[in-house]
């Protein structure tokens, strides 16, 4: 497709007309120039083609497809080749489907545990986010198939999300917010960007150029569609011109008109329409010109996909005295409604009509296994039922295990709010409590997008994290529950003890249509290890039905100059008697001593999969970003001079082992040097020391007659730390007279030539 001439002969009506949705899920096709139109659908781990009415909530009935697990499930297997294969899946079926695009994958960061939507999002971690959506990206588009990335950027809640201002720091945003879309645009190349709704601070993510174009186009190299969230445009001309070439859902005309009229007036060039209408037209072509004629797709493959991904994302939490894997001789009574009809996605846009749901109970006879059962409680309420919770009591007694299928109900977790707390419904935390009363071998079984509180977590002797598991969700619970398959997915984000341990306790869900992300770059582990808190289970943290021991970590270098390269290597062995994969998880710890830092940032993860005895080498490569933070006064990426420890375990609480690495930093921070620096900032460096000394004399009356004698009151070395934070122009006021302004600015004349000397 010649873009360049077909957009020469479009009237400004039809690039006008390209830049908005035809209706729900469709562009508009140009007649004149014989441009199609092409369809989207939601994501992001399903297809949700709504083919007759359409709306954006998942209210309308969407063609019958296959439920994969949702991105905290996903984001728990920390299996990249998993979240690949997933992606081709998704992608064939978007082939068969004539979908061009699909909606996903959504990397925003778990803020808060309340967020309604975590349950799509992968990560507290932006590195884990980066690297499992970008699998799963270059998985989806290996078949042609366009993805969205969503949604950029700062939607970290559903309270007031299409008006909200999220105030973040440039620090803060770099390291964690916009860290979690930069690793996947850059290495895995999305078709297309969906701009979130909420404001950035105080500026629409739909027209705030500094992200849309500045950092996602001219720094990141993305060249694909910028698409909007359906309904976030604000003023769309400013959208436009900000970088935001696509308006979906459209708004019937009535903001393509704006375009027209804003060129007409000259307020809009037609360059950047142009622009925009390019890329939207190589988007069209990308898909087309490659559209697989009468692809197919085969549902109970993707069904037995989904169950196997679920298989490798599960994570056994807690398992005392060898509870698990569980004995087929035992009598066990399986309580809870979840065993039966599982509770496997989230609610909105991202609801898929399965067309098929293998629950636990399922699963179970489908291996002629019979178990009794009891409902436990009602899903649709938050009251104990006396009933129910006797029922379940009675068949726990005359078992030998007890297994409780729990977690959150539909209502509770969605699109479009947030949660109120952190809690189970009551009736669950009841039924939990009164089984382990008459059974002491009581195992929890989890279905929940995100943590929650676990008041009972000492007294049961086992916890599966399930999340939500996808429509076959039951097949992974009974191998895992069985030991038919062994355990490896890692928690994605801490489970705090409790809601308001929370870094953003105080600051979620804002006030004033305003919300500060005050806690800064001390997001989830990020804040709970530097704060040595106390947490219920850490990030990174799963067990397994056999052991792995560490050994042998070796760094390449010890001495390193900042840009260069770093390997790191470690032996892991499977000392236990079945296969396993492990997840090895690198943390780099930055040195403390200057501006605030994480006590240590996931920089490396890998999942190993050993046979009884194995042992294998996993190697690392660190790069520069690995020790950088960003530095607001270079507005870039800054490594600081200092030793580093290369930490790798099991869990941001369970590091195996550790060494450092010392690091020259390659390049100097600008500093301008005033009356108001402090001595502090110049003293440690001896090369000030000629020109500081006679300030430093004069401002303590030293070789003075009057030089005071040290008293009680105030030492030698008191004296000397009060001086740290003292500016040099107190040499004038307390000093023994010898500097006026003017002598004082020839020496800071000299001590800012020593600074600027290379
Ligand atoms: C959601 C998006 C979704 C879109 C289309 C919006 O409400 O935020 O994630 O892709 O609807 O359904």
């Amino acid at each position: 497709m010649d873009y360049k001439k077909i957009i020469a002969s479009m009237t400004l009506e039809e690039k006008a007309s390209l830049c908005s949705g035809r209706d729900f899920w469709h562009t508009k096709a140009v007649k004149s120039q014989k441009i199609p139109e092409i369809m989207v659908s939601d994501g992001p781990h399903g297809l949700r083609k709504q083919p007759a009415s359409q709306d954006h909530l998942g209210n309308f009935e969407s063609i019958k497809a296959v439920c994969f697990p949702a991105a905290c499930a996903t984001a728990a297997s920390f299996d990249r080749t998993l979240l690949n294969k997933m992606g081709k899946a998704l992608g064939a079926e978007c082939q068969a489907e004539n979908v061009s695009t699909i909606l996903g994958p959504a990397v925003n960061i778990k803020r808060s545990p309340l967020c309604g939507r975590n349950f799509e999002y992968f990560s507290e971690d932006p590195m884990v986010a980066a690297e499992l959506s970008g699998a799963l990206i270059k998985g989806i588009q290996s078949k042609n198939i366009g993805t969205s990335i969503k949604h950029f950027l700062a939607n970290n809640q559903e309270t007031r999300r299409l008006t909200e201002s999220a105030e973040v720091d440039e620090r803060t945003l770099r390291e964690i917010y916009l860290a979690a879309f930069e690793g996947a645009v850059k290495n895995a190349k999305p078709w297309t960007v969906m701009c979130s709704y909420n404001r950035i601070n105080g500026l629409h993510a739909s027209e705030n150029k500094t992200y849309l174009t500045d950092i996602l186009r001219d720094e990141w190299g993305f060249d694909g569609v910028v698409m909007s969230d359906w309904g976030a445009v604000n003023e769309r001309v400013k959208g436009l011109a900000a970088g935001l070439d696509l308006e979906m859902p459209g708004s019937y005309g009535v903001n393509d008109r704006e375009i027209i009229a804003a060129v007409e007036k000259g307020s809009l060039s037609v360059k950047t329409l142009d622009n925009t209408v390019e890329r939207i037209l190589k988007w069209i072509d990308r898909y087309t010109s490659k559209k697989q004629k009468d692809a197919k797709w085969d549902k109970d493959a993707d069904h037995e996909l989904a169950g196997k991904i679920e298989t490798e994302s599960a994570v056994l939490l807690k398992n005392e005295d060898g509870v698990l894997p569980l004995d087929h001789n035992d009598t066990i009574a399986v309580i809870g409604r979840f065993a039966k009809a599982p509770r496997y996605q989230g609610g909105g846009s991202s609801h898929i009509n399965s067309y098929k749901v293998t629950s636990f109970m399922d699963a179970a006879k489908g291996k002629g296994h019979d178990l009794v059962y009891a409902d436990g409680y009602d899903v649709d309420k938050d009251e104990v039922d006396r009933t129910l919770i006797t029922k379940a009591v009675n068949i726990a007694k005359k078992s030998d295990v007890a297994v409780i299928f729990a977690g959150l109900p539909d209502v509770f977790e969605s699109e479009g709010y947030d949660r109120s707390h952190m809690r189970l419904p009551e009736n669950q935390n009841a039924l939990i409590e009164e089984v382990l009363g008459v059974q002491p071998n009581v195992i929890v079984v989890l279905h929940n997008g995100s943590a929650v509180e676990m008041p009972w977590a000492d007294k049961v002797k086992g916890i599966f994290e399930m999340y939500l598991g996808g429509q076959n969700v039951g097949t992974a619970e009974y191998d895992l529950l069985f030991g038919k398959a062994n355990p490896s997915g890692r928690l994605p984000e801490t489970f705090p003890v409790k809601l308001s341990d929370n870094p953003s306790y105080l600051n979620f869900p804002g006030y004033n249509d305003t919300v500060k992300y005050a806690e800064g770059v001390f997001v989830g582990y990020r804040y709970y290890d530097t704060k040595e808190a106390n947490v219920l289970f850490p990030f990174g943290h799963g067990l397994s039905y056999t052991t792995y021991k560490y050994s042998n970590l070796k760094l390449s270098k010890r001495k390193i100059k900042a840009g260069d390269p770093l390997t790191v290597s470690v032996d892991v062995t499977n000392v236990g008697r079945m296969a396993g994969k492990e997840v090895v998880q690198l943390y780099v710890a930055a040195p403390q001593d200057g501006i605030p830092r994480p006590v240590h940032e996931l920089r490396g993860f890998d999942k190993v999969s050993l046979k009884a005895g194995e042992t294998k080498t996993v190697t690392f490569e660190l790069d520069s970003r690995a020790f950088a933070y960003w530095n607001q006064d270079i507005h870039d990426w800054y490594v600081a001079a200092g030793d580093y420890g290369i930490e790798v375990g099991s869990s941001s609480r369970d590091i195996q082992y550790m060494k450092k690495v010392n690091i020259e930093s390659a390049v100097k921070l600008p500093m301008t040097i005033t009356e108001n620096t402090c001595f502090g900032d110049l003293l440690g460096d001896p090369k000030y020391a000629d020109v500081l000394k006679p300030l430093i004399n004069s401002y303590l009356h030293i070789d003075k007659k009057e030089k005071p004698k040290s008293s009680d009151a105030i030492s030698d070395r008191m004296a000397q730390e009060m001086l740290k934070f003292t500016p040099l122009r107190c040499v004038i006021s307390f000093g023994d007279g010898e500097y006026d302004h003017e002598k004082l600015a020839r020496a800071i004349k000299n001590l800012q030539e020593i600074y600027d000397k290379k």
